[in-house]
């Protein structure tokens, strides 16, 4: 790439963003996973500029603690009068770069490809300014470019000032921009607040500029979703999809099988293995890895969570901040969260529940379980409805299971309490001491059994019945 060590980049990042209805500033929303001034950051980063300087203002510190941990200056703008004010209050932290490279903080679709082709482009033109447009359909809202002549722009006329005539311009302002220092300070100097909001408009420049004889370039962008801005939900939404469907075509690209894709969300930073199947209505969030030959069924959930090969997740599995190792089986209706570690060949069935709990090789817990706390060895059998009772009402207290134990359904494990290897528990017992390995612990009521005693009790209960049924005949 190359070097632009020459260029500085502004992202206008301090506006409220009224037309959101938001207690939350705009660049803060979130669409594709992510904020949308971290994804305009993250686009900026491999272009190895000079700086990247981003201007707040409304919740600036809030906004400021999402940009700090990915090398961002910040620059304070208080108050907010308008994208041209913006850049002046910018100037000293652009300092002497020759060239500086404005962008919206709300339009965060926008790919280094396409403003590495701006720089170049506004480098090879010699050009004071030149403008990133799109060609929309429906271009209300934005700014509209008044052309020259060829590749020249004369004005950016933004759309409350718009004439009836100029109405039908379709060509927009993307508040994307690569400026010339020398001739960009000169003419913010010159421009005035002559609009309803009596806001310093930084499109007013390019006019001063044109009007000079300076050259203004727009380059029309190949895709025009990159140009899109967010000031409505409506347009969150439509970002969002972008983002969305942006990431599942890389990842079918790398090998991935998606069903029905359109119904699949996955975040940007979420990474797939070949050959893994992605099912319908499946959410893949956060940090999640997730390895080669995988099966994810419908309707499963996946957060900040590491798979390894050949896992499958059976329908409707909610996993959290967990660890699978290769050839693990959960679900259907599996919750598993918080630090949990399911080792190889291990398998999770329904409506079973595992929290901060590691689950040894070959290890089955299939049915109706919950393991919180617990340490589980390999091979062991966990029977159905088995409860550790890991909390007391003020601490957590763990289990530890050995190796090749069965315990027996509908158990209740009473932490802290450990099973040592090839131990047995009863089913329906309540263990409150620990259980030595090889033992059985069994603590339950004894059967009481009576030969003989159900068809006296039915004789008895006929009995008693008789004389009301004879009443009711004669009744008739
Ligand atoms: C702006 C452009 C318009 C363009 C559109 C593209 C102006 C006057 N208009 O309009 O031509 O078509 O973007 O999306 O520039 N900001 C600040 N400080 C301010 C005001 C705004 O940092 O004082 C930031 C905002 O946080 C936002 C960006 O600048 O990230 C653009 O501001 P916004 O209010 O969204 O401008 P638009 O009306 O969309
Ligand atoms: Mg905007």
């Amino acid at each position: 790439m190359a070097n632009n060590k020459d260029v500085a980049i502004l992202i206008l990042a301090a506006g409220k963003g009224t037309r959101l209805k938001s207690s939350l500033a705009k660049v803060l929303h979130c669409a594709g996973g992510r904020a949308l001034v971290e994804h305009v950051v993250l686009a900026c980063q491999p272009l190895h500029a000079k700086k990247i300087i981003v201007v707040v203002g409304h919740q600036a510190e809030k906004v400021q603690g999402v940009l700090e941990p990915l090398g961002a200056e910040t620059v304070l703008q208080q108050p907010q009068n308008g994208t041209g004010h913006a850049l002046l209050v910018s100037r000293r932290a652009i300092g002497n770069a020759k060239y500086v490279v404005v962008l919206p903080g709300d339009a965060p679709l926008i790919r280094t490809e396409t403003l590495k082709a701006l720089i170049e482009k506004h480098k090879k033109g010699k050009a004071a300014a030149t403008i990133l447009t799109a060609v929309l359909a429906d271009p209300s809202g934005y700014g509209r470019i008044l052309r020259k002549g060829g590749d020249t722009v004369a004005a950016i006329i933004e759309e409350s000032q718009l004439t009836d005539e100029q109405r039908e311009l379709n060509e927009i302002n993307s508040s994307m921009y690569c400026f010339s220092t020398v001739q960009l300070w000169p003419a913010l100097g010159q421009i005035k607040p002559n609009n309803k909001h009596r806001e310093l408009y930084l499109t007013d420049a390019i006019a001063v500029m044109a009007a000079k004889g300076e050259t203004v370039l727009a380059s029309v962008a190949a895709d025009a979703r990159e140009m899109l801005g967010c000031n409505t939900r409506a347009d969150l939404a439509g970002v969002d999809h972008t983002f969305r469907d942006w990431k599942r075509e890389a990842l079918m690209r790398d090998g991935v099988t998606i069903q029905l894709p359109e119904t699949v969300l996955i975040d940007p930073a979420v990474t797939v293995g070949e050959d893994t199947i992605i099912e319908p209505c499946v959410q893949l969030l956060g940090r999640t890895k997730i390895g080669a030959r995988c099966v994810v069924k419908t309707g499963s959930v996946i957060a900040d969570s590491v798979l390894g090969d050949e896992v499958t997740v059976e329908p409707h599995c909610v996993i959290s901040a967990s660890y699978f190792d290769s050839d693990v089986v959960v679900g259907p209706f599996a919750r598993v969260r918080m630090e949990t570690h399911l080792k190889s060949g291990s398998r999770i069935g329904n409506f079973v529940e595992l929290k901060k709990s590691v689950v040894g090789e070959g290890t089955k817990a299939m049915h109706l379980t919950y393991l919180g706390d617990a340490k589980i060895g390999t091979k062991t059998n966990i029977g159905a409805g088995t409860i550790t009772c890991n909390y007391d009402g003020f601490h957590k207290h763990p289990t530890t299971i050995g190796n090749k134990v069965f315990i027996g359904s509908d158990s209740a494990l009473v932490a802290p309490v450990r099973i040592g290897d090839g131990a047995y528990v009863g089913a329906g017992s309540t263990i409150t001491d620990n259980v030595p390995a090889d033992a059985l612990g069994i603590a339950r009521g004894r059967q009481v059994t009576k030969p003989g005693w159900a068809s006296r009790k039915r004789r008895e209960l006929a009995a008693a019945e008789k004389p009301a049924k004879k009443k009711k005949a004669k009744r008739r």
